[in-house]
């Protein structure tokens, strides 16, 4: 068995819910805000499944994935809460009908990005006995998708008139809530609220209206609405500096391994691909089955370091496909077979995904959804 895994500790998850849960009802103890919980890729690569399993059963309102496959995935395994899904509807091999039904059957709800989406989900709609919901997607600033804020007012109207969808919620996506500086995540909210306040006067109003992300959870409280969608923050880590230590957070992963292999190594030297490593003395190194082909980045190299036996040792030498290797130093004491924590925190020990993600110009985002398919998903405390 490869002793490389990725232990995934549900009581931290529960933790970081119960954390995202205070710091909203403090903000708003009156008001029942609903949280989505975002789980795309792959529950930013913690395992969509049993994530998702297990942010049911802490009582999450709404999941949101990014396109239908992960939400057909998905409903297979959660029967009742509504599922988001944020992508567009693209186009299907299959035909127009058919795909409808299949998207209807699996009782998803689509994001509406364009009139024409809202048409053709409306077109074939027809026959089904309850109306597909669907939530309005309105882009302030964010320029990725979304109907124009500038004319969404018109376009909204028109989609208010079709008979055979439900306009459930509507939504907008900050662009920079992990900063500190609000400004220009304000003025979204401000555009948004505005034709909020337009669509209200005309007589439109949505059940469901949210926007804020992880950043916003933590640092914009006009953004709350009465849904939020935090992705990042249920996983542990903060979405930028700006926001940070506005809750206590625990990461959810630790990504580990074993030591497999130990040799001793003489002064000058050389260790792995490309010879970047030179040993300035003879020492001990420890080899680690865990590399680029696990998400363990290459651009780490002689950057790391990974925590044995509640000490923390130098990785050296190039970063390759399957293997890292530490600098024990000159006498050591440790087995192999002995635990190696690569990214996580243990015992006090933080080598979190934003601290590691630092070293190699990377984002926590991508430390995690980085974690490969072949690196096995422990769950701990389910
Ligand atoms: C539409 C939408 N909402 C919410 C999120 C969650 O973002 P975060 O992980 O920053 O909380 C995402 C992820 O990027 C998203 O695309």
């Amino acid at each position: 068995m490869n002793p490389t895994r990725a232990e995934i500790d549900f009581a931290k998850l529960a933790f970081n819910v119960e954390q995202i849960r205070r710091h909203i009802h403090g903000e708003y103890p009156k008001r029942k805000i609903k949280i989505c919980g975002v789980v795309k890729a792959n529950a930013y690569g913690h395992g969509i499944e049993e994530v998702s399993k297990k942010l049911v059963d802490l009582g999450i309102d709404f999941l949101g994935v990014a396109n239908y496959d992960e939400a057909i995935r998905l409903r297979k395994l959660i029967p009742n809460t509504p599922i988001l899904v944020f992508g567009t509807l693209i186009h299907s091999k299959l035909e127009p009908a058919k795909y409808v039904s299949i998207l209807h059957k699996h009782n998803l709800t689509a994001t509406v990005a364009s009139y024409d989406t809202a048409k053709f989900l409306n077109d074939y709609s027809r026959k089904f006995k309850s109306k597909f919901k669907v939530h309005i997607k309105v882009d302030t600033g964010m320029r990725r998708i979304g109907l124009d804020y500038k004319g969404a007012f018109k376009t909204i109207q028109q989609i208010a008139a079709l008979k055979n969808i439900e306009l459930e919620g509507i939504f907008t996506h900050f662009a920079s809530s992990e900063e500190k500086n609000k400004t220009f995540s304000k003025l979204q909210l401000k555009r948004f609220n505005k034709l909020l306040g337009e669509l209200k006067k005309a007589g439109i109003e949505f059940p469901i209206v949210h926007s804020a992300n992880s950043g916003a959870v933590l640092d914009l409280k006009g953004s709350y609405f009465n849904m939020v969608r935090p992705g990042l923050l249920l996983y542990g880590y903060y979405p930028g500096n700006g926001v940070r230590n506005k809750i206590k957070l625990k990461p959810i992963m630790n990504l580990k391994s074993k030591v497999t292999f130990i040799k001793k190594i003489e002064a000058r030297e050389s260790v792995s691909y490309g010879r970047k490593y030179f040993a300035k003395q003879n020492e001990f190194i420890g080899s680690i089955p865990i590399g680029y082909g696990d998400g363990y980045q290459r651009l780490l190299t002689n950057k790391a370091r990974v925590l044995i036996n509640k000490k923390l040792y130098r990785q050296i030498g190039a970063v390759t496909m399957d293997w890292i290797m530490a600098s024990l130093g000159k006498r050591y004491n440790i087995k192999i077979g002995d635990d190696v924590l690569l990214m996580g925190e243990e015992n006090g020990n933080y080598l979190g995904a934003d601290k590691l993600g630092k070293l190699c110009g990377k984002i926590p985002y991508e430390m995690i959804c980085a974690v490969a398919d072949r690196v096995e998903r422990v769950y701990l405390n389910g």
